[in-house]
């Protein structure tokens, strides 16, 4: 068989394609939120054997409609509310079809100049969006949230630790401390774990009653370990806690972080482009003043996974840690272009950008911003109908679109019963929450299809378990 499809298996694939997208569109609503899954047989189903012989194209997409779809979490349904995900934007899977026909290897200019410029020209809009000085900043698109900031630590240990490529952590030196707050997304410690900071040097600063980090106990903290010869280096804000959507006071530990030399970076991951939407884009004010930012278009921008974007205030330290020169590359010195292979740990990269750029091209800064709008509108009204509720009580203000409720009285494994009911019959996925140490369930609108009539419904049948619970309970 030839790894290259002849003109019939061509348009069959194109068919079967087309259709699968749009069956796909189409029966989204009715679709299940999670598929009832046997795990051995799913095991067995996709694991039949090392295949000698192809399917060929109908094979293929036959094993998508009865092996892959039927197993398969449809994260784009209308009341998907968990975690921090949301459905691809319309031209995402057409924009990864060309981006892997396209091939670019986004490493050097020479093996991907429109999209080395194409990255270039997303990473200036984002940045332009904060008010970052676009002449000077850089960035780089990354695999997510996570990766960004694990790239943001160690341009910040780089940074501080100018001997650090060559001699690593061996050369000693008071231990480097990193700062964050107790609302801070896991990304932070693995990030510090695997730059060899150690847990024990990422110091966790309590919030306050809006889980916002304590500027006042980031200063002593800072001063405590000062005393203790240790060496602070850098903070993480949050702009938009993953738990609650909390917004971290940016300009007051932008104050604090220039005063102290730290490196101050911003997981904006899940919140920080919100800045699009007008309801909140004041929040974001200060985020500027910072040395980096992580941001995640896979989350507020619908690209399909993954797309995540590091952006760097000053683009020459982020190419100091980075950049190696190689015998075996081709590359050229040249400011317009840039060799994307200088900018994170990554050789071989795919076009993340154009999934970026053909959405923003595609519908405009415009729709984001209603889209994100409509977004917050939806979480405010859930997070009204939950204090309306007497049996509903909201754990934390609904500052961007992640809502917190507890059900009074209700134990950690009730809360847990709830959620695994919605889930089962189908009205809604939700995620759990703990939030001042009590457990609770969290729906966070991060999905453009959701609707008023979705968010009505998921209160309603909240209230009605409770009710059935209560009354088992009595
Ligand atoms: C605040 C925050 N930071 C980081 C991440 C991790 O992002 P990613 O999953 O893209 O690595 C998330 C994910 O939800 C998040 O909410």
């Amino acid at each position: 068989m030839s790894l290259i499809l002849d003109d019939g298996e061509r348009r069959l694939a194109n068919e079967l394609l087309g259709r699968f997208l749009d069956d796909h569109e189409r029966g989204l609503a009715e679709r299940p939120i999670l598929p009832e899954v046997d795990r051995g047989a799913l095991q067995a189903l996709l694991d039949d054997g090392f295949p000698a012989e192809g399917v060929g194209v109908e094979g293929f997409f036959r094993d998508l409609d009865e092996r892959i779809l039927p197993n398969s979490t449809a994260v784009s349904h209308p009341r998907f509310l968990a975690y921090v995900l949301g459905p691809p934007n319309g031209i995402g899977a057409y924009a990864e079809a060309v981006a892997a026909t396209l091939n670019q290897n986004c490493n050097f200019w020479q093996l991907s100049p429109a999209a080395s410029v194409v990255e270039r020209t997303v990473l200036t809009w984002l940045a332009g969006l904060f008010g970052f000085d676009t002449e000077r900043c850089g960035g780089i698109l990354t695999g997510g949230g996570s990766i960004a900031t694990l790239n943001a630590l160690t341009v910040a240990l780089h940074d501080r630790r100018p001997d650090f490529r060559a001699a690593g952590l061996q050369a000693g030196g008071a231990p480097l401390i990193v700062y964050t707050s107790a609302e801070a997304h896991r990304c932070v410690d693995k990030a510090a774990a695997i730059l060899g900071l150690g847990l024990d040097n990422v110091r966790r600063i309590p919030t306050d009653e809006h889980q916002r980090m304590r500027t006042d106990l980031l200063a002593e903290a800072i001063r405590a370990d000062r005393e203790a010869g240790r060496d602070p280096f850098c903070v993480v804000a949050t702009s938009g806690t993953v738990t609650t959507g909390a917004v971290d006071p940016i300009a007051e530990i932008a104050d604090l972080a220039e005063a102290e030399k730290l490196w101050l970076h911003v997981d904006g991951a899940y919140g920080a482009l919100f800045v699009l939407a007008e309801q909140t884009a004041h929040l974001f004010g200060a985020v500027s003043r910072a040395d980096s930012v992580a941001l995640d278009p896979h989350k507020l921008l619908f690209a399909p996974l993954e797309a995540g974007c590091l952006i760097v205030r000053d683009a020459e330290k982020l190419r100091r840690a980075y950049a190696y020169s190689s015998s075996y590359l081709t590359v050229q010195e040249d400011p317009l272009m840039r060799d994307y292979m200088d900018y994170g740990p990554q050789l071989s990269r795919n076009f993340k950008a154009l999934k970026v750029w053909a959405a923003l091209r595609t519908f405009g800064t415009d729709a984001f911003r209603s889209a994100l709008s409509g977004m917050l509108d939806l979480a405010a009204h859930l997070a009204r109908r939950v204090d309306d509720e007497p049996s509903l009580r909201l754990m934390a203000p609904a500052t961007l679109t992640a809502v917190c409720v507890e059900v009074p009285g209700l134990s950690p494994d009730g809360h847990a019963a709830l959620l695994a009911r919605l889930a089962a019959e189908g009205t809604a996925l939700l995620g759990p929450a703990v939030v001042d140490g009590r457990d609770g369930i969290r729906a966070c609108v991060a999905n453009h299809r959701t609707t008023r009539a979705d968010i009505d419904a998921v209160v309603e049948r909240l209230v009605s378990l409770i009710a059935e619970l209560t009354s088992v309970r009595v």
